[in-house]
């Protein structure tokens, strides 16, 4: 389809009266100089990108060593999420619940009315029809983003099916969540633009719940910029799940294969920046000839009950925003495969001869680099040479790992769910909930020590539940007891695991390998839903003893090392149940009585 640029919608190609109406009535408000409709081809893609080169934001790699790809500096105030600025606005306080920040909508509608005024003079307005999940598939959605900065039009493109197929699919009567976009910055007539244009002073990230609605203020970058994201496919889709009977989660879903051809797909949960990505396309370690791990999804899932009484999942995305510090070959190479070309980078550090690098890419760092900055860096310098969140964008299609379901518009089944924080003590590496329940428990007290993904102090524990706390769109006493609902309303639910990566020595470093050698743990987990391995029964669930896991490969890691991180130190857990009680305190009157029943069983049960 052409490329279609007016400065009114009369050229739009759709005759959908509510989205003509939502952009004739955004046109009016932010004045653009002109709108762009999107129609989501490679064409329209590269355009963009060629005018994103012409504008300063966008440096294109050197051809031979990043095909077709670019690089971009974000302003050194716009690197990552803004928790603080981001806004639930229900009409009433207690539905947003204390862990969302809240105004009410009519005060809040009133402030973006004042900042929106006039906010795209100068600019061009991209229309950006988008599908969560495979287009016309009936657990996808379709959300149309009016944008004005191009940055966001060609993200979307890959993170989403996005254009001409979008629109066609919501003919002239059916529903979209609107989501507008602003990096806030006005162009004066004949004014220069910056390479990166953000408002350093407003940031506004606000969601209206009842009204499905979604209005981003100030910043350019990731999660509060690429709307389908962060605050439609979770905040705005959490709160639709919650009405229709199904879940919106911040999960990872892969597909794990035995030998023998047994196929089981698990999703799983982790705070932002916990190697989401590089579990979801694991590579098992050589020992285990013949089993597969494949890719679904990195960050999101949808999750529907099916016809065959079990939850089915799809990846309402359709490409990856990871963070590109500690992804290398040795971590991750099928993402290193996957963004070899057609890769959009974001903030991390270029080498002298046109290509990408980034803390954690190869052991030695190249002798000169320029960082993302833009100042010149050398080793020892002192300075990370990328930021610590910054990014890769590359379609899903592009790994090397993606299951061959990945697109189906029925989901895959889910067999288990794993939830996992950054914990350095306490946390076992796995253990499986005795009942759906105790279950939900555990990925309600989830506990993660924070990484650079948002801003604000890095290295603490903070609660975060399913973690879902920066991306629950509602109250998440009523998240959990609509969780524990959906445990009874499908015949076969999924079983409930928790895992924790990170434990550490007394010498401070990371006692698991990670990375392929999780498999060890996934192989258990399929076995478990197998019924055929084997665990001890402990007051938090059931962990496996060394023996039940398979350690053909890794011989060398000693059954001690193995107790140091399985082991369930009462004291410890000891320690942490005050915790989950003043967590419950704080979120209130509205918490299930089956947590509370939960924890003084557990309390209990640790004597
Ligand atoms: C993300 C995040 O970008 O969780 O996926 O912060
Ligand atoms: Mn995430």
């Amino acid at each position: 389809m052409q490329a279609q640029v007016s400065p009114v919608p009369g050229a739009a190609p759709t005759r959908n009266a509510k989205l003509l109406r939502w952009v004739a009535e955004i046109a009016a408000l932010t004045q653009p100089e002109a709108i762009h409709w999107c129609d989501g081809s490679d064409e329209e893609y590269d355009r963009l990108c060629g005018e994103l080169v012409a504008a300063g934001t966008f440096r294109r790699l050197d051809d031979k060593l990043r095909p077709n790809s670019y690089l971009a500096w974000s302003d050194p105030s716009d690197v990552a999420r803004v928790e603080d600025r981001t806004f639930i606005c229900s009409k009433s306080k207690d539905d947003a619940g204390p862990t969302n920040n809240w105004v009410e909508p009519g005060e809040m509608r009133a402030t973006l009315h004042g900042l929106f005024k006039g906010c795209m003079r100068g600019r061009t307005m991209y229309v950006v029809p988008f599908s969560m999940g495979p287009i016309g598939s009936h657990i996808s959605h379709i959300g149309v983003e009016i944008s004005d900065s191009a940055y966001v039009a060609v993200n979307m493109k890959l993170m989403t099916r996005m254009g001409a197929a979008v629109l066609a699919t919501l003919g002239d009567h059916g529903d979209f969540v609107p989501c507008v976009h602003s990096v806030g910055a006005p162009l004066a007539a004949g004014a220069k633009d910056v390479p990166w244009p953000c408002n350093r002073d407003h940031k506004y990230i606000v969601h209206f719940p009842e009204d499905k609605e979604i209005w981003s203020f100030g910043s350019g970058y990731g999660g509060n910029a690429l709307l389908g994201k962060k605050c439609f496919a979770l905040r705005i889709a959490s709160v639709m799940g919650r009405e229709q009977g199904w879940l919106a989660e911040h999960m990872l879903i892969l597909g794990v294969e035995s030998p023998e051809g047994v196929k089981h797909y698990v999703t799983a949960a982790f705070p932002s920046a916990c190697g989401k990505t590089n579990f979801a396309m694991l590579i098992p370690p050589p020992a285990f000839k013949g089993w597969k791990v494949t890719t679904i999804g990195d960050d999101i899932a949808w999750i529907k009950p099916g016809e065959d009484g079990r939850l089915h999942a799809i990846n309402p995305e359709a490409g990856f925003f990871g963070v590109a510090p500690g992804t290398g070959y040795d971590t991750n190479p099928n993402c290193m495969e996957a963004i070899k070309a057609d890769t959009i980078f974001t903030n991390v550090a270029l080498t002298p001869e046109g290509d990408v690098w980034w803390e954690g890419m190869t052991k030695e760092p190249p002798p000169k680099l320029t960082d993302w900055t833009g100042k010149e860096w050398t080793p020892g310098c002192g300075r990370p040479a990328a930021h610590p969140n910054s990014r890769f964008t590359v379609s899903a299609t592009r790994s090397p790992s993606i299951d061959p379901a990945w697109d189906d518009p029925n989901g895959v089944p889910v067999s288990a769910f794993i939830f996992g924080g950054r914990r350095s003590s306490t946390v076992p590496l796995v253990a499986e909930a005795a009942t759906w329940d105790e279950g939900v428990y555990m990925a309600a007290t989830l506990g993660s020590e924070t990484t650079a993904a948002i801003v604000g102090q890095v290295g603490v524990v903070r609660r975060d539940p399913f973690a879902m706390l920066a991306f629950c769109g509602y109250n998440m006493s009523d998240y959990f007891a609509h969780w524990i609902e959906m445990g009874r309303k499908v015949a076969m639910p999924p079983r409930i695991f928790m895992v924790n990566w990170f434990r550490k020595g007394e010498d401070g470093r990371f006692l698991w390998p990670g990375y392929g050698e999780n498999m060890r743990v996934l192989k258990w987990i399929v076995e478990r839903v197998e019924g055929i391995a084997d665990a001890e029964r402990t007051p938090v669930g059931f962990v496996p003893k060394h023996r039940d896991l398979d350690w053909q490969g890794l011989e060398g890691f000693a059954a001690e090392r193995y107790l140091a991180i399985s082991a369930i130190d009462r004291s410890m857990w000891k320690q942490e149940m005050p915790l989950h009680r003043e967590f419950f305190d704080k979120l209130g009157s509205r918490v299930p009585p089956a947590m509370r029943a939960r924890f003084e069983s557990l309390a209990g049960a640790l004597g």
